[in-house]
């Protein structure tokens, strides 16, 4: 019996990136997984992905800031699994620029997706898991939030409304894992580094543009930056938010994990 056998999952953001690898691994680990995406053809990738190594999934569109579309992707999984057993709110964009330029635009789109997505997808999973049974654990559900480093350390330069609203998600995980441990719902973060994903290709060329450098003296300042010595992996992410999502960490709530290869120590 595989660590997450018998167990459902939703993922959101997981066409790319560090979500597609987040559904891999619940899924490898034996978990049905639901993966969701705005990109609803790469979500259909990341299915096929699964399918193809033997397990177990669905796709669906999911714009994380439209909550009556995370009402239907809820629905689903209840309709075809039976309930929900974690969430994964990993969906996020960034844009760079100095503070003095930020638009609101940029506040908005940051705010709206990372922050205000991640509430309004948990309200509806919390409605769902509130209603089934405790598991053989007795957990109700898990609810794991990408959040960042730039959730903990505000000093990242060129990002402070991506800042905000990662202090946001990581605020919002410590909240809701007070208001919901009665109920036996945990609700926990990562706090990822330097990942190398598309975001980190778009934020590579943005910086090398602010700072005046080439993208090969960005990508040295992050390695720098890291006492581990190189750049993360989507992978490194995954395997934390398994644990989480898994019997391993049952009595693990409210926590914001940083895996960021010593980046961000505290
Ligand atoms: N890459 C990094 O260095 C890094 C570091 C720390 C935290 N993070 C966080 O990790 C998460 C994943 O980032 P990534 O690096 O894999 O980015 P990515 O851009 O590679 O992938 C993000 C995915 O989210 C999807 N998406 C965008 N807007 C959406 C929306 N409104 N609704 C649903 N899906 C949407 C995209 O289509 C894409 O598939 C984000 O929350 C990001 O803030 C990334």
């Amino acid at each position: 019996m595989k660590l997450l056998t018998g167990k459902t999952a939703g993922v959101t953001g997981a066409g790319g990136g560090i979500g597609r690898a987040i559904a891999l691994a619940l899924a490898d680990a034996g978990a049905k997984v639901m993966v969701t995406d705005i990109d609803e053809a790469a979500a259909q990738r990341v299915r096929d992905e699964i399918l193809a190594q033997g397990g177990a999934a669905e796709a669906m569109h999911l714009d994380v800031t439209n909550q009556p579309e995370a009402e239907a992707v809820v629905r689903a999984i209840a309709d075809a699994w039976g309930r929900l057993d974690i969430w994964c709110n990993n969906a996020g964009v960034s844009t760079m620029n100095r503070f003095v330029d930020l638009t609101e635009g940029d506040w908005d789109f940051n705010m709206d997706i990372n922050a205000k997505g991640a509430f309004l997808c948990s309200q509806v999973v919390v409605r769902q898991m509130l209603r089934q049974p405790l598991d053989a654990d007795g957990v109700r559900g898990r609810i794991i939030n990408t959040a960042s480093m730039a959730g903990k350390r505000g000093n990242a330069p060129f990002l402070a409304h991506y800042v905000a609203s990662k202090f946001a998600v990581v605020g919002l995980t410590q909240a809701m894992a007070g208001e919901f441990g009665p109920d036996k719902i945990l609700v926990n973060a990562v706090c990822p580094g330097y990942v190398r994903t598309g975001m980190q290709e778009r934020e590579l060329q943005w910086e090398a543009q602010l700072r005046g450098v080439s993208v090969e003296e960005v990508q040295r300042l992050y390695i720098e930056d890291t006492p581990l010595g190189r750049l993360e992996t989507p992978e490194d992410v995954a395997k934390v938010v398994l644990f989480l999502a898994s019997p391993l960490a049952n009595f693990i709530t409210g926590e914001a994990v940083d895996v960021n290869g010593g980046a961000w120590m505290d």
